[in-house]
């Protein structure tokens, strides 16, 4: 299937997070499309792994970068990324999600959040953007959550860096469009990954929540980029989102914290 991106922004496309859940979708999905990819991850098996059978399945270049978007040193990576390589598409994926009470959270772990929730990606659109724009073609996705729309118990600091990436990407979709490149936010529900599994947050959903498998998340982004600024990506997700912004804020947030209370057993 072609999305027709890779003939729209050229180049590789720099996806974060590449190795599991949602991020490897796009990879996939990227292959197809004609892109060269640079897979950062810190998982480096999988990396590796997820590379060469990109390479293997649709001839591509695929570059497993092996790296910890939290170290200090990714204001310099990212600029030998940009100057090594044309980006043409850049997926600010990777994020981690503790959940528990606020204050039940250490801080160090709300600080090692920010870092790759905000940190990474500002870093990485600051960098790759500006060789975009010199190019006047790119696309930037920046994936949020749903959680960003209203904000959620359990996932305090997590919905407000999530809250980041909605903002920072919409400003920009404004601000870059006329230059030639498209940026986009993802708003994400629950969806079927690891961080999901290994919680056990699937094993007992409320009928209200849905949860999707990653792939028709990194699809629906991928259709909506250049279109809109944001995306709930699928149905079932724009429905639950679309009916709790209807409520007013206080009715969503008991509603979420029940929920959330439910899944957490
Ligand atoms: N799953 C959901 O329900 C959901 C809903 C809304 C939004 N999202 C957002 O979607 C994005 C992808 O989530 P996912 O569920 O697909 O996650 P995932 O399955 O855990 O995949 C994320 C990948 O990023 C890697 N990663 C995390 N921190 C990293 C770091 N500091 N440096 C390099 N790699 C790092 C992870 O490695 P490790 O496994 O070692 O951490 C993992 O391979 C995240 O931004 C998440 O907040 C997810």
């Amino acid at each position: 299937m072609t999305l027709g991106l890779h003939e729209r922004y050229g180049g590789y496309a720099l996806i974060t997070g590449a190795a599991r859940g949602i991020g490897r979708a796009f990879a996939q999905y990227l292959a197809e499309d004609g892109f060269d990819l640079l897979l950062v991850d810190r998982e480096a098996d999988e990396t590796g792994a997820l590379a060469e059978s990109l390479h293997a399945a649709h001839g591509v270049k695929a570059v497993p970068l092996v790296r910890d978007l939290g170290d200090p040193e990714l204001i310099g990576e990212a600029q030998r990324w940009t100057n090594d390589y044309e980006v043409g598409l850049l997926v600010n994926n990777a994020g981690i999600s503790p959940l528990d009470r606020f204050l039940e959270i250490p801080l160090e772990s709300h600080l090692a959040t920010l870092e790759i929730n905000c940190r990474a990606t500002l870093v990485l659109t600051h960098t790759v953007g500006k060789a975009m724009v010199s190019r006047r073609r790119g696309g930037i996705v920046i994936v949020s959550s749903a959680s960003a729309l209203s904000g959620s118990p359990y996932f305090c600091h997590y919905a407000a860096t999530k809250g980041y990436g909605l903002n920072l990407a919409c400003g920009l979709w404004s601000e870059l469009r006329s230059g030639g490149v498209d940026v986009l936010a993802v708003c994400p529900g629950m969806t079927n990954t690891k961080p999901v599994r290994d919680r056990n947050l699937a094993a007992d959903l409320p009928f209200y929540v849905p949860m999707s498998p990653p792939e028709p998340v990194a699809l629906g982004a991928l259709r909506a980029l250049g279109k809109q600024p944001v995306v709930v990506p699928t149905l079932a997700d724009r429905v639950s989102a679309g009916l709790l912004a209807k409520l007013p804020r206080e009715w969503t947030l008991s509603l979420l914290k029940r929920s959330i209370e439910k899944m957490r057993g």
